[in-house]
């Protein structure tokens, strides 16, 4: 067992592990099961590949975050003082085992954050699933309906590994799956991954900010906006930055969104809507799009 939290995603945590599986003669024959959401997933992964150079692991997520996204994919890692994942592998769970039972001890916030990964590739790949979730969306979060529940999750756990089947380490088409994610990253960090602000409850903010920003910048068409607006508004996301952030903490914060690992000598790929259902990569500062949207917000009362 390891303690619950964003806190504990570092490498004390992953040591503790390691030293256990030294303790215990774990060898390559053995297998390491991941019990639990996002954060046990991320932490067991990164321990089992690194540890005699990689033994056998398995994932059995247990939130609904972790069943739609951080179980698939093969991304592993743990936080350090400078930012979110900054450590990791990239290393594949033999299988990931999911039932939708173990999401009925959930809190509701738990599953408002996994609905979060959801709603993201609805809009960044499937238009069609999109206005399926504004139809069902509340039933799926309510856990009233598990048909619609988990059709939620195989046609999340599809579409990501539609991405990384193409894209395995992020050269370039994967990079999409971080809509909503520079700035949900950032303002996890700039809160110390306090429980004020769970990951989902981050990307939810993030992506309402690039979907903003895409309209800003031309790409995303006004009448699409008020679509994803009204989701939101229908299920109550909470999308306002200044509940996170304020004015006098912004240097830090741009301090903290120019660390993020997905960046490259001053540039970022910016993940924006072309439409619903479409996401693109900008290339670009965030001194030109991210900062000014960000300081505009927060001068908003
Ligand atoms: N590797 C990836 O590709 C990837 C993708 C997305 C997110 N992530 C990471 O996933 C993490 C977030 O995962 P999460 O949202 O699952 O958070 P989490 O792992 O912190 O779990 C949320 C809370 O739910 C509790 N919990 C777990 N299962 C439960 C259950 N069945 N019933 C009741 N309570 C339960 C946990 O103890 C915890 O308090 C972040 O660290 C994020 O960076 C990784």
């Amino acid at each position: 067992m390891i303690p619950a939290g964003e806190k504990n995603k570092n490498l004390l945590t992953i040591n503790t592990i390691l030293q256990f599986l030294t303790k215990n003669n774990f060898d390559r024959n053995d297998t390491v099961v991941a019990l639990g959401g996002g954060v046990v997933g991320d932490i067991v992964g990164f321990a089992a590949s690194i540890f005699k150079r990689g033994i056998n692991f398995v994932q059995v997520p247990t939130t609904l975050l972790a069943q739609v996204d951080s179980s698939v994919g093969g991304k592993t890692g743990v936080n350090n003082n400078y930012g979110k994942n900054l450590i990791g592998t990239f290393y594949h769970p033999k299988f990931v085992l999911i039932d939708i039972k173990v999401l009925f001890t959930l809190p509701k916030r738990e599953m408002i954050s996994g609905f979060a990964e959801v709603l993201k590739y609805s809009l960044i790949m499937n238009r069609k699933f999109f206005f399926w979730l504004c139809n069902y969306g509340n039933e799926i979060i309510s856990r009233v309906n598990n048909q619609a529940l988990l059709k939620a999750i195989e046609i999340s756990c599809k579409s990501k590994s539609i991405i990384v089947g193409k894209d395995e380490k992020e050269i370039g088409l994967r990079a999409i799956l971080n809509f909503g994610h520079t700035l949900g990253h950032a303002l996890e960090s700039h809160l110390k991954y306090s429980s004020k602000l769970n990951h989902g409850e981050a990307v939810i903010v993030g992506m309402m900010a690039a979907c903003k920003v895409s309209v800003k910048h031309g790409f995303l068409k006004k009448n699409d906006f008020s679509k994803i607006k009204n989701l939101y508004d229908k299920l109550g996301l909470e999308a306002d930055i200044k509940k996170y952030l304020n004015l006098s903490q912004i240097s830090n914060f741009i301090n903290i969104m120019k660390k993020d690992k997905k960046n490259s000598s001053n540039n970022i790929n910016l993940i924006l809507l072309a439409k619903i259902g479409k996401a693109l990569i900008y290339k670009t500062k965030l001194e030109k799009t991210l900062i000014p949207f960000i300081k505009k917000e927060l001068k908003n009362v």
